[in-house]
């Protein structure tokens, strides 16, 4: 890899031909041109730094017009001992550090050195801070393990793009939250986001709720009605719970999608509507399209980009940052004092392997603090399958059935221990498990353990 990408802005009467040549063996790219006719350079390519030669003309005026070109690229000018002033200028026009003539070339490769570290934290910063909103979360939802972090990102790269996507994951995991979540971070922010559960919606009624109906259409209709498409024109529909769509209904909806127009039941005029659509499944699509309980067409239609949400169990570094949100949120609601967990409670949190998932935090939360007298929840305020859940090292000694566990659930535990043991190092975790390593990462995957 090249050291950096350097422009040379020389004066027209020394071109520094020598630093140029001791630049370029010390592994920097270098493009040269003299004075202000190098700015053009700046349109072709991107660069880490800039040098300027401060001796010319108009020097100043081209580090500002440098630095309006190109704002955060790192200019170190080069000037005259005698000449202070001109660097103390030079500064407020925006340049980063200054050198003076006669050059040593030490010491203009670990300046240009810096300024291209300077500017690549910069950008590293940059994309942080667009990504992590909140010190605990983006856009509503909360979080900050590595898996979570990643979410946020491919979350953010979607926003902006006007496809459908497909949102999967188990239930519980925030899937509705992270359809929200797209809709505000898009153009449409300002349009609707409406939400419709596949599952909850009889079969029969579902067209008319989705396309509306004309007065008459069937017994009920005593009024025309529009219907969930016309409703998010201009924003987002939602399609929860997706793969609940009846069979029957599945090519209307196909067809509405790609024609962005549809026809509410007993009418002959078809109505466009502009909208942005987001599905959610907790099942496996691939397999009911097997089974023919899925459209094939309307899974590809659907699934433009899919977007999955990982467990809670996979990321307990976010455990507990939930469950005091959910605590403190549910404290205010009932006004209570509940404030804390004990650390019994919190280690039980962590251990606890989530099948609900956050909804399942969530309501544990809630009840905690609706038996909660004190500012802490403890462990007795936990629901009992909680309360008894019995790490592994229990579990090797249980005796009653009732405690007895399958096979998997200590081999993940294992696996997670080993990994802890090694420092995550899974060349040494798979030597001592005895598994190679491509088992041990089909295992990591079905486990959903991270890094
Ligand atoms: N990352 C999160 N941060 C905060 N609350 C969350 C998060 N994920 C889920 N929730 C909450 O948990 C509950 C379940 O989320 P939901 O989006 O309905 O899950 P799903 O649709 O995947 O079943 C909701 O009350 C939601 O607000
Ligand atoms: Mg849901």
């Amino acid at each position: 890899m090249s050291r950096g990408r350097i422009l040379l802005l020389s004066a027209p009467d020394n071109r520094l031909e020598a630093m140029l040549g001791a630049l370029k063996r010390k592994g920097f790219e270098i493009e040269a041109g003299i004075g202000r006719a190098a700015l053009s350079l700046l349109e072709a390519q991107p660069f880490d730094a800039a040098l300027l030669d401060l001796e010319q003309p108009d020097g100043i005026e081209i580090c500002e017009e440098l630095k309006e070109e190109s704002t955060d690229l790192p200019v170190i000018v080069l000037t005259r001992r005698g000449t202070l002033e001109m660097a103390i200028r030079s500064m407020r026009a925006g340049a980063y550090d200054y050198l003076f003539h006669p050059l040593r070339i030490e010491a203009v490769s670990i300046a240009i050195d810096r300024a291209v570290q300077h500017r690549r934290m910069r950008r590293e910063l940059r994309k942080l801070r667009r990504v992590v909103i909140g010190p605990t979360g983006f856009e509503g939802l909360i979080g900050t393990s590595s898996a979570m972090q990643e979410l946020y990102e491919l979350l953010e790269q979607v926003a902006e793009s006007e496809a459908s996507v497909l949102v999967c994951g188990e239930t519980g995991v925030g899937k509705e939250l992270v359809a929200q979540a797209i809709h505000q971070k898009s153009g449409r922010r300002e349009g609707p986001f409406i939400a419709v559960n596949c599952a909850a919606v009889p079969g029969t009624l579902l067209e008319s709720e989705l396309f509306g109906h004309v007065r008459g259409a069937f017994t009920d209709a005593r009024s025309s009605r529009a219907g969930l498409f016309a409703q998010a024109s201009g924003g987002t529909l939602f399609f929860d719970e997706i793969g609940e769509m009846p069979m029957s209904l599945q090519p209307k909806l196909l067809r509405a999608l790609q024609q962005r127009s549809a026809r509410p039941v007993g009418s002959d005029r078809e109505v466009a509507f502009d909208i942005r659509v987001i599905a959610a499944t907790n099942l496996d699509l691939e397999a009911a399209i097997e089974n023919r309980q899925f459209r094939r067409d309307l899974y590809f239609r659907l699934n433009v980009i899919q977007v999955d949400v990982p467990p809670l169990r996979s990321r307990s570094n976010d455990i507990l940052i939930l469950a005091r949100h959910f605590l403190r949120h549910a404290a205010t609601r009932a006004k209570k004092s509940a404030e804390g967990l004990s650390q019994e409670a919190a280690r039980r949190l962590i251990e606890y392997p989530w099948p609900g998932n956050v909804r399942e935090l969530e309501n544990s939360m809630e009840r905690a603090v609706a038996l909660c007298r004190g500012q802490e929840v403890t462990l007795a305020m936990l629901p009992i399958r909680i309360r008894d859940y019995r790490a592994s090292h229990v579990l090797l000694t249980a005796e009653v059935p009732e405690h007895l566990v399958p096979m998997s659930v200590i081999e993940e535990r294992y696996i997670r221990r080993v990994l802890v043991a090694v420092g995550g190092k899974r060349g040494e975790a798979a030597r001592i498990l005895g598994f190679d390593r491509k088992t041990l990462y089909r295992k990591l995957i079905r486990y959903g353990i991270e890094k």
